[in-house]
């Protein structure tokens, strides 16, 4: 049975083989720069939850892992700029080696709010991690030390990614295009 997307199409941009191939060389590329150390991941849910299950499962590393739930915004094509953290980490980083992994990079607004707070806690180190950019829609200036995917400003949803919390099932990263 096909993924239906009865408000409009659904274009694949990046396949399953292209994700898991790039998941991959990410996980071994993180490997080799944290070999020996304990790396704790923060995955910001809820879109990164799949990214991140695939990609720990690349890191035979000595690792942890904790959750964090922020709203940029709700249900619209469009930011507004406003981040909060609905769901905050159940343990400290004081100390560790952390690493932020995230399902996409658009403005920025959100990650430079969240490395912003998240330095304040004291961290030895702290890293992103993030399966998709969209260079071009920058506001914010952010360092992802890690980039799966440079994308061109179109609306992206599956592999984790929603739009209204939907098709975040789909296994492929496809483009949405609004009837008009
Ligand atoms: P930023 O703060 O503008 O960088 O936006 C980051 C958040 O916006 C991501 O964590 C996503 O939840 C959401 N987002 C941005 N672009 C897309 C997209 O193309 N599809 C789905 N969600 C997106
Ligand atoms: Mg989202």
């Amino acid at each position: 049975m096909p993924f239906t997307n009865p408000g409009g199409q659904l274009k694949v941009l990046i396949d399953e083989r292209q994700l898991q191939q790039r998941v991959r060389e990410l996980g071994q590329q993180i490997s080799r720069d944290y070999q020996g150390k304990h790396l704790h991941l923060i995955c910001i849910l809820k879109g990164a939850c799949i990214f991140l299950a695939d990609l720990v499962r690349h890191l035979p590393l000595d690792i942890s892992l904790d959750f964090m739930a922020v709203s940029s915004y709700a249900n619209s094509l469009h930011t507004s700029g406003e981040v909060k953290i609905v769901k905050d980490l159940d343990s400290t980083i004081q100390g560790r080696d952390v690493m932020i992994v995230e399902d996409i990079l658009d403005t920025g607004l959100t990650l430079d709010y969240l490395t912003r707070s998240l330095r304040t806690r004291g961290p030895k180190s702290l890293t992103i991690c993030t399966l998709l950019s969209k260079p071009s829609r920058r506001i914010k200036e952010v360092q992802a030390a890690y980039v799966g995917f440079e994308i061109p400003d179109e609306f992206v949803v599956g592999y984790g990614l929603d739009f209204a919390e939907r098709y975040r099932n789909l296994p492929a990263i496809s483009v949405m295009i609004e009837d008009a």
